[in-house]
């Protein structure tokens, strides 16, 4: 009986000492290459990073299309290795570190902070699969290697202006004393902020969940997009996110500019449908503002069955709005205000309130111009 569990014992360490050798074999073969042309070869720094990524495989479980070692495909050690694949591609993607070591250049600032972390911690690989890939665990040597390649990188390629000497190297910046801004931009960014015109219902602008009066957040668990529908995730601040090095809890923009679009067609968020239908409601509203926008969804249903209620709230804003657009108008574009006549002018106020509302009350053709008027993009140009 003895005998029989120590060959049992013995033949199952065999089998497992075969399996992590035959592993160490496979691993090396199936490993990512560089090109002899890659500028990393020459760079004994990265190659030294690159050695140990390499002979972790971090690509096993961070990169789409790998080749497999064979336990893929057995029963449990598959539903094992699938979860770990799935999750740990859901992580972080290596693909772009590995092609940056290929041509020779860094990796982004969030790439490079994410490697730090895990490696600083010693995370990675998981323990389960360091039990099979012997050969992967990184020593002491290969993770100062890591560590090393991503400070140098950092030093080089994303100089960090106003730390002192020694934290040079550190992922977290200082905060710079003045950002140059074009005021042109700025001005339209801010309009387009709170410009509802964004959404597809026209109901929501980004300060509906980023309020600048409310730290820049909905205060919500999660966010409440168009039509009340529940996102899946947490609105993060967007006060200081120009200074973030990644956009979004998974990082997946890199630049504020990547970022700006997401929301606008996000089905969730603001469901716009593409940016033509967006653009051609911003050229609509754009100088006219408040103004157009009522009567471009009013107008039509005024002319077919004007109801009472409709008559009387329509023509209460209509009369503070031609006023407004009277006033703002250049004066070429409004025929009946534009000629060169002190009288006229005098009566401007006037026909913007009485006369432009009467005319249209009973003509159908002046309710065919004004419509035109407003839905011109060139009626206000200032
Ligand atoms: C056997 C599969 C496997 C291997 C090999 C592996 N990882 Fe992972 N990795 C995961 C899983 C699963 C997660 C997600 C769970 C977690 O964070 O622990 C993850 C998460 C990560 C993250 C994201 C951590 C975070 O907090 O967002 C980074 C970065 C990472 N791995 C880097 C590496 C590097 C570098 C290597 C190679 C040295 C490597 N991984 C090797 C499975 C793997
Ligand atoms: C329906 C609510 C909602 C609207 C509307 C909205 N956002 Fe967001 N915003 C979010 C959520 C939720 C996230 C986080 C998404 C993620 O990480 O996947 C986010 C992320 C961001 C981020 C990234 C911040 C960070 O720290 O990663 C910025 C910047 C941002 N939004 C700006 C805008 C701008 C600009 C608009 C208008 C064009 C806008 N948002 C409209 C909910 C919203």
């Amino acid at each position: 009986m003895k005998r029989l569990i120590v060959s049992a014992v013995g033949a199952a360490l065999l089998a497992y000492g075969g399996t992590v050798a035959y592993l160490q074999h496979f691993d090396h073969i199936t490993a990512p290459e560089l090109p002899a042309s890659s500028p990393t070869l020459k760079d004994p720094v990265a190659l030294a990073a690159f050695n140990a990524l390499r002979e972790a495989r971090c690509d096993y479980c961070h990169a789409e299309q790998r080749d497999l070692p064979f336990y893929f495909r057995v029963p449990v050690a598959k539903t094992l290795m699938e979860k770990d694949r799935a999750n740990g591609l859901r992580h972080f993607r290596v693909e772009p570190v590995l092609d940056a070591f290929e041509q020779g250049t860094a990796p982004t600032e969030e790439q490079l902070s994410r490697i730090e972390e895990v490696i600083t911690q010693n995370r990675m690989p998981p323990n389960l699969y360091l039990m099979m890939h012997w050969h992967a665990h990184l020593s002491n040597a290969e993770r100062e290697a890591v560590l090393k390649w991503v400070q140098d990188t950092r030093r080089k390629n994303y100089n960090n202006t106003g730390a002192a000497e020694q934290f040079a190297a550190e992922p977290i910046r200082p905060v710079p004393e003045s950002v140059e801004a074009d005021p042109a931009k700025w001005t339209l960014g801010r309009k387009l902020f709170f410009d509802k015109s964004l959404s597809g219902d026209n109901t929501l602008n980004c300060a509906s969940c980023h309020g600048l009066d409310t730290g820049g957040v909905d205060n919500l668990v999660t966010a409440t997009g168009i039509g009340g529908q529940k996102g899946p995730i947490n609105t993060p601040t967007v006060y200081d996110a120009y200074f973030k090095m990644a956009q979004f809890w998974n990082a997946r923009a890199t630049t504020l500019a990547e970022q700006a679009a997401g929301p606008v067609m996000n089905p969730v968020e603001m469901g716009s449908h593409n940016w033509e239908e967006v653009a051609n409601k911003l050229n609509a509203t754009r100088n006219t503002h408040r103004c157009s926008r009522l009567h471009l969804a009013q107008m039509p249903r005024l002319m077919k069955k004007p109801s009472p209620r409709l008559l009387a709230s329509l023509k209460k804003r209509w009369l503070r709005q031609m006023a407004l657009l009277m006033n703002t108008s250049k004066a070429s574009r409004m025929p009946l205000v534009s000629r060169p006549n002190a009288g006229m002018n005098a009566l401007r106020p006037l026909v913007a309130q009485v006369a432009i509302p009467a005319l249209v009350w009973v003509d159908a053709a002046w309710k065919s111009w004004v419509l035109k008027v407003i839905t011109s993009k060139t009626v206000v140009a200032s």
